[in-house]
């Protein structure tokens, strides 16, 4: 007696397909295909993470070998479902999360585990989904914060920031603690760009704004962006960032799931499907 499936060739009816093994086996070459293309493609790239496996908890990973890159002058978004890790993987790059395995690299010099605020000295700015400003102090004291270490530049930062934030100048003197959910989150990122970062991480510039202060939120990343600040951006509000960003990645369960053209992911079915259908217009 023999058996079908060993006899038998893909198109012989009597060919039973172990299909969960079958998908694994996909996953895994497809997995090597994305991680070939990331080695590649990051080749050369001002902040690259490899293979980043981090996690809070002794024993639970919650980043499961994440890739990231983003080249000089790039706007790259970061999607994905409520708990895919993506604020674990802007916090593990900025050295908040402990990095079990894997590396990142700043224009060609690593960094992985390094201290917040050496990397902040080495052009990473970050601002988090949080409690990103000290609600007791002053706009203006807000942005010294920023800059505590180099405050001679003050004056000089403070006009550019200006620049971008014509509303946190006329202010300066006002309490953060009292300004609007948007105006917190223009004093947060003028408090990462003091220091003159050539790469900044934002952590859901948008969560919480009303529509009309979202539209003002996207309008200014892409300004920041146009100085000449490489921007990593996650984003709950995932087409609009999608809109705006020249590479996006949608991460899952710790691992990433697609990555492309802001446009491509934007239109691809299985990204609408999964997720784009409920994080699309849910906001
Ligand atoms: N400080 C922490 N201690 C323990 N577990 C944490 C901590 N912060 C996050 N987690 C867990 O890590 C996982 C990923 O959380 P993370 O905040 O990175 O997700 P996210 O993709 O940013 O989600 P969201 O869209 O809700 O912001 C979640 O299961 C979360 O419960
Ligand atoms: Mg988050």
């Amino acid at each position: 007696m023999t058996t079908p499936g060993l006899q038998g060739g893909l198109d012989d009816p009597g060919f039973v397909v172990d299909s969960k093994a079958a998908e694994a086996d996909a996953q895994v070459r497809g997995d090597v295909a994305d991680r070939d293309a990331h080695l590649s493609a990051a080749e050369g790239a001002l902040l690259r993470a490899d293979e980043i496996v981090a996690g809070y908890v002794p024993g639970v990973n919650i980043l499961n070998g994440c890739d990231l890159y983003v080249n000089d002058g790039e706007l790259v978004g970061i999607i994905g479902p409520n708990g895919a890790g993506k604020s674990t993987l802007l916090k593990a790059v900025f050295g908040l999360v402990t990095i079990r395995s894997g590396s990142v690299v700043l224009r060609g010099n690593p960094i992985t585990g390094l201290k917040a605020h050496t990397l902040v000295r080495q052009g990473v700015g970050f601002v988090p989904q949080t409690e990103n400003v000290f609600p007791g102090l002053t706009i203006e004291e807000n942005l010294e914060m920023g800059l505590f270490q180099a405050p001679k530049r003050f004056a000089e930062r403070f006009e550019f920031v200006a620049g971008l934030f014509p509303a946190l100048a006329q202010r300066r003197k006002q309490r953060a603690g009292s300004l609007s959910g948007g105006e917190r989150q223009m004093v947060a990122m003028g408090r990462a760009l003091m220091m003159e970062p050539s790469v900044l991480l934002l952590d859901e510039p948008s969560a919480g704004l009303s529509p009309a202060l979202q539209d003002e939120v996207f309008l200014r990343v892409r300004q920041i962006n146009k100085t000449g600040v490489s921007v990593v951006m996650v984003e709950q509000n995932a087409r609009r960032c999608l809109q705006i960003c020249d590479r996006g990645y949608v991460l899952d369960q710790g691992r990433n799931a697609y990555t492309a053209s802001g446009a491509d992911l934007a239109h691809d079915p299985k990204v609408i499907e999964l997720y784009l259908g409920t994080l699309g217009s849910s906001r």
